[in-house]
Order: structure tokens, then C-alpha cells, then sequence
């Protein structure tokens, strides 16, 4: 926790207290759903423990920092549109608990379904080796990791100081992991694999730099642009990692990718164009194509 743990502060108050300092937080701005985020947080009081103060508001609890220090990060967040999981300095994905910084992208929740698409998709055929390409936080390349622990796998990203991120959610969350973290570009990193690589993930910047202009300010001034812009069309990036795929890939290999909410039938036909198979399309939550998925051309027999 980067910012509070100077102000570390354990204290006990009654429910009455908590719930009519959150009613006068709620009136200053921001979102019931956020400012409960930051109770669990930073305050350690879990939703489910919240819900049951509400039926019985004389309950004491004990907080693991005061009421003062989450009024300092949530006037923060109001007045400086910080996000929540860079005042607090964590973000839970998936099953994982991870260190959130302003060095990498915070992990979207629709990237949780990469990772189930990958796992599903392999299942059957787990990867001997396997690359996170635009690691970040290292969110993905830890629950493959995890997933897979014995198989061999690289976490490469262009920026130094996401990759010093990824390492520590490495250490924290999958100590004895079997990855390797590469700085670089995309595949070039990687040479000494190429063709090797059962399994290639990526979720790369894909937003078109006028719409990155225009994001909240919550985004826009406090996540990387390296993370967010993807070019002119947004596909910079995509193509890239399309283009490379029937090198790097071991013969059958997958490559699965995220994609902007518009650029499935773009990101498929590049990926058709590239000579990879197999090609196909899937649905975030809302139903919409966020994800493209193909594979590497068998080895001729
Ligand atoms: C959208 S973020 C994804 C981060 C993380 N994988 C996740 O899903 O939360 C894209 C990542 O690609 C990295 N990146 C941008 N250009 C790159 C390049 N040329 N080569 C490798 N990584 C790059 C950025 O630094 C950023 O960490």
C-alpha cells in the first residue's frame, strides 16, 4: 500500500460511525461501489462485512488504517481523479491479489476471460512453452504461470519499469514461477524461441489515439499511453503480433488476442492474411467480440 502505509493506523469504531462517515464521503462524489472498493481495500473491511454493519450498525470493527487516511485517498481520487488501485496500490484479478502502480496498465476485468479462454483452449494440450507478450503488471503471464507451473514461460513488455512490476507480482503471487521477464519489442525478444512457442497471448494497446484523447481523465492522465494507444486505427500493435505469429509459433501453436470492441472482423482478417488458421472470434461478458483467437499451420508431414 505505496501511499498509506506512512499513515498506517489501526482503528476500532462502531458501525454507526463507519456508515455515517461513508454517507458524508458519498456526498462529496465518486460511486457507492468505488468507496466500498476502498473499505475493503485499504480499510480491510470486506463487502460481506459491510452488508451485515448495515443490518446491525452497533457492531464494533477494527480497521486496518483510520478513517482519516481514506478520506485522504478518496478526496484524492475525487479531486485528482487518481485511480482507487493506484492510491491503495493493489488490484484484485482474478484469484490474484496484485501490486497496481502508475507504471502499467491496471488489469481490466474483461482480461480475466483471456486467461479462461487460454485455459479452456489448452486444456487438453497444455503449452510446454508460452509468452505474455505486453506483459504489464504481469496479471497474465502470473495466472499462466500459476496454471501451468511446469511449463516454460516469457513475460516481455517494452517498458522497464512495467517489468519491474511484473516481477514483484511474480514474487508475491507465484514465487516459484517458471517464467522469464524479456524487455523489448513484442517477438524480438523472444528469437532464441521462435518456433518453439506452443502458446502466445496477448492483450497489446489497441485504442485509436483519437479515442485515447478523448478517455476520462481517470485513464488518460494516469495509465500509461504506451499501454492505451494503439495508432492511428489502433492496430499498430495487433499487427505487429499477427505478423509475427507464423515464425515465432511452434507449428499448431495459438495466439490469442484482445482487441478494441470494433475490431474483431479487422483483427481476424489480418490474422487470415498472416496464413495462421483456425481463426475465430469470442464474446466479453456483454456479449461483445473483444478477443480473437488462431493457430499456427500444422508441420507439413
Ligand atoms: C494494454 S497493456 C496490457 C498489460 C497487461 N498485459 C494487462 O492485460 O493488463 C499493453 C502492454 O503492452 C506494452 N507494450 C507497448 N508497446 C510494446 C512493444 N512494442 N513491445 C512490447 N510491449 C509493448 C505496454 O507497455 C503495456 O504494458
Amino acid at each position: 500500500m505505496a501511499q498509506a502505509s506512512a499513515l498506517r493506523d489501526c482503528s476500532t469504531l462502531t458501525g454507526t460511525e463507519l456508515l455515517q462517515w461513508r454517507r458524508r464521503q458519498l456526498a462529496l462524489g465518486g460511486t457507492a461501489a468505488d468507496l466500498d472498493w476502498l473499505i475493503d481495500l485499504a480499510g480491510g473491511i470486506p463487502w460481506a462485512s459491510l452488508q451485515r454493519l448495515l443490518l446491525d450498525p452497533s457492531r464494533t470493527i477494527a480497521m486496518v488504517q483510520s478513517l482519516d487516511v481514506l478520506t485522504q485517498l478518496w478526496q484524492r481520487h475525487l479531486q485528482e481523479n487518481v485511480p482507487l488501485q493506484h492510491l491503495v496500490g493493489l488490484c484484485p484479478w482474478r484469484d490474484l491479489l496484485l501490486e497496481s502502480s502508475p507504471a502499467a496498465l491496471i488489469p481490466r476485468q474483461e482480461t480475466e476471460l483471456l486467461v479462461d479462454l487460454a485455459l479452456s483452449h489448452l486444456k487438453a494440450a497444455p503449452p510446454g512453452r508460452w509468452a505474455d507478450l505486453g506483459t504489464g503488471s504481469g496479471a497474465i503471464a502470473v495466472s499462466l504461470a500459476l496454471a501451468w507451473p511446469t511449463a516454460l514461460g516469457h513475460a516481455v513488455d517494452l517498458s522497464c519499469d512495467a517489468l519491474r512490476l511484473a516481477a514483484r507480482n511474480f514474487k508475491r503471487c507465484a514465487p516459484n514461477h517458471n517464467c522469464s521477464l524479456h524487455l523489448g519489442s513484442w517477438w524480438i525478444p523472444l528469437k532464441t524461441w521462435w518456433g518453439t512457442l506452443d502458446l502466445v497471448i496477448s492483450n497489446p494497446p489497441y485504442i485509436p489515439i483519437s479515442v485515447v484523447h478523448g478517455l476520462e481523465s481517470v485513464v488518460r492522465d494516469h495509465e500509461p499511453h504506451l499501454a492505451l494507444s494503439g495508432g492511428e486505427d489502433g492496430l499498430d500493435a495487433i499487427r505487429a503480433v499477427v505478423d509475427g505469429a507464423p515464425k515465432g509459433l511452434a507449428p499448431g501453436g495459438w495466439l490469442l488476442l484482445e482487441h478494441h470492441h470494433d475490431q474483431s472482423a479487422l483483427v481476424m482478417q489480418l490474422m487470415r492474411d498472416a496464413g495462421l488458421v483456425e481463426v475465430s472470434a469470442a464474446a466479453d461478458l456483454e456479449g461483445t467480440r473483444r478477443f480473437a483467437l488462431a493457430r499456427n499451420r500444422a508441420a507439413a508431414s
